[in-house]
């Protein structure tokens, strides 16, 4: 169920009960972080594996900092600089945190969200939301309300439009006096370098699942998903009867007899595409197609974001 009621959203919170939640990357599955019934019935909506743990979403720095051991100087500056906004910082947690919410670790993942909706209902609420995003286990992430309720019919969720960036937020830990990149995401590694200098990028490293929910196959639609430099000449060899291309800037023009043609960004703006990624791939996954091509984006700022969640969707 999709509503604008923020007084009926805030009830439901209350009450312990799950709501999808508008922030400006994806929309999340929120609960109260304190109440572990409804932290539970988060991984089981989502059939989620227990070991993969929840971002906390939280109104302000100090909400944040009441969560944790320590903030060291360099996650002050992340904060400082990318707050409100998609950048979730690994902290050591202190007592009030539970291990269901770290999936054990002695570590919590914090953001505040950089949406007006979710900061007004999180300045409501005497408590920080839990939100992993609004989808089952390692399928595509809503970017709209209406991919909420597809997946969640029975949830309300509060309708805060199509999501600004599209992606998920980057997300960082702390070793010592270094920065360490765990996720990309919807701030570039570049942008994260200009604040802090050199980051250690531990993406690849998390690929093989030895860090909690960094698993290889995510954001996948229900056919086969292959993403090259050359789609028509990838197209020239399949076979597939429904075929759909998914462009980075235009459509080549002989690919007029595929299924469906549709373009991420005209202009090649990265941010644009960040921003249509999901939706695109939600649209092709309801038309039974039998094949999605995607046409890989060049490897800098958001164009390494965008590759990796379609790596991860083209992964068996
Ligand atoms: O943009 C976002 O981050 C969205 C919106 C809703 O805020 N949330 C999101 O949550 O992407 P989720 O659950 O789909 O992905 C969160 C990821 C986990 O898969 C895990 O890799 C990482 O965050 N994570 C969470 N807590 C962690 C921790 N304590 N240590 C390391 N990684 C953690
Ligand atoms: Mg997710």
């Amino acid at each position: 169920m999709i509503t604008t009621d923020i007084t009926l959203i805030r009830e439901r919170l209350n009450q312990g009960e799950l709501i999808g939640l508008p922030t400006e990357t994806v929309y999340g599955l929120a609960a109260n972080v304190f109440n572990s019934k409804a932290v539970a019935n988060i991984f089981t909506t989502k059939q989620r594996p227990t070991t993969n743990p929840l971002i906390v979403h939280v109104a302000s720095i100090s909400q944040a900092r009441a969560l944790v051991k320590r903030f060291p100087e360099k996650a002050n500056l992340l904060a400082k600089q990318f707050w409100p906004g998609p950048l979730t910082l690994i902290l050591p947690k202190n007592q009030s945190v539970s291990h269901a919410v770290t999936a054990n670790q002695e570590n919590v993942a914090i953001r505040i969200p950089n949406h007006p909706a979710a900061i007004n209902l999180l300045n409501q609420l005497d408590f920080p939301l839990v939100a992993p995003s609004a989808n089952p286990f390692n399928r595509i992430s809503p970017t709209t309300a209406a991919h909420v309720d597809a997946y969640f019919p029975s949830i309300y969720t509060l309708d805060g439009g199509a999501c600004q960036s599209g992606v998920e937020s980057t997300i960082v830990g702390f070793e010592g006096d270094e920065v360490v990149l765990l996720r990309h995401g919807a701030i570039s590694i570049e942008s994260i370098e200009d604040c802090v200098g050199r980051i250690l990028n531990r993406t690849a490293a998390t690929e093989h699942a030895s860090l909690p929910g960094q698993h290889k196959k995510h954001y996948a639609p229900s056919c086969e998903l292959i993403v090259t430099y050359e789609p028509l000449f990838m197209l020239s060899t399949v076979k597939q009867k429904k075929v759909g291309i998914l462009w980075y800037t235009s459509v080549q023009i002989e690919s007029i007899h595929v299924d469906v043609n549709l373009v991420l960004a005209p202009t090649g703006d990265l941010a644009e595409a960040a921003k249509n990624l999901f939706a695109a791939l939600h649209t092709m996954d309801q038309m039974g197609l039998d094949l999605i091509i995607v046409e890989r984006l060049p490897a800098y700022g958001l164009g390494i974001t965008i590759n990796d969640r379609l790596d991860r969707a083209a992964t068996k």
